[in-house]
């Protein structure tokens, strides 16, 4: 299955993709967490996105687009994959299509996480996640059993730097000027499924898996 998870920040793209990556048996490509891989070993391409992400800002699209392509290319994308927070404007989405084009592959869905604005804030802003196996928890909706502590592999629970309630007011405004009209761009190849995001995360998963099918 080849899919993209779109949503707004908070939206909970990255809780719901680890349900699907599961159940669809696809890898997962987080271009989100690709850059905060590179931040963390300091390479060139992560020290540019740095001063992006910090503003609220997307990264230029030639840093995203070849960094994507690359990653279609490898053999775990033959039998599909999951896409979340790729594309984020016309110009990846066009990008994208040329890619896909080119391999003689078709996105079967486009997933899209629909939210209030006021629910985006308090769940980027009370989200932690763990260091070691980036599991996410939210301090009000999700919390680990033991405070600071990853269920996981108890691992120290983490708050991303761009999730202060600034920075993320400022990822929901160029949200809305940049993504929002990607929208309309899958409606229009008819592949676009809304999903009712203001749910609990189990309800959230469900209507997405009624949308795409037991997978077998
Ligand atoms: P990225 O990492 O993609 O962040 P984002 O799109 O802003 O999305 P988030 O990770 O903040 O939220 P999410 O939807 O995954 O929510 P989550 O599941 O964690 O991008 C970061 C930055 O990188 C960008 O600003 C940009 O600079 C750059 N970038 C990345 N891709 C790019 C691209 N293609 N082009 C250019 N720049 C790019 O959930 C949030 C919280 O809510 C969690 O605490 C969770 O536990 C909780 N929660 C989830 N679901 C629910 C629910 N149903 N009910 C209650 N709480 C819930
Ligand atoms: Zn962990």
């Amino acid at each position: 299955m080849r899919l993209i998870l779109l949503g707004p920040p908070g939206a909970g793209k990255g809780t719901q993709a680890s349900g699907i990556i599961n159940k669809y048996n696809i890898p997962h490509i987080s271009t989100g967490d690709i850059f905060r891989k590179n931040i963390k070993e300091g390479t060139q391409l992560g020290k540019k996105a740095k001063e992006y992400m910090d503003q609220g800002l997307l990264v230029p699209d030639e840093l995203v687009v070849d960094l994507v392509k690359d990653r279609l290319t490898q053999d775990d994308c033959k039998e599909g994959f999951l896409l979340d927070g790729f594309p984020r404007t016309v110009a990846q989405a066009e990008a994208l299509d040329t890619e896909l084009n080119n391999l003689g592959w078709e996105l079967d869905r486009v997933i899209n996480i629909q939210v209030s604005k006021d629910s985006l804030v308090e769940r980027a802003v009370g989200r932690r996640i763990c260091k070691d196996c980036g599991a996410t928890y939210h301090i009000k909706f999700n919390p680990p059993t033991i405070p600071g502590k990853c269920d996981v592999c108890g691992g120290e629970l983490y708050q991303r730097d761009d999730d202060t309630e600034e920075t993320v007011s400022k990822r929901i405004e160029v949200y809305q000027k940049q993504t929002s009209p990607l929208i309309n761009y899958y409606e229009e190849k008819d592949i676009l499924a809304n999903i009712d995001g203001q749910q609990d995360i189990d309800k959230v998963f469900d209507d997405i898996v009624k949308v795409l099918g037991s997978g077998n």
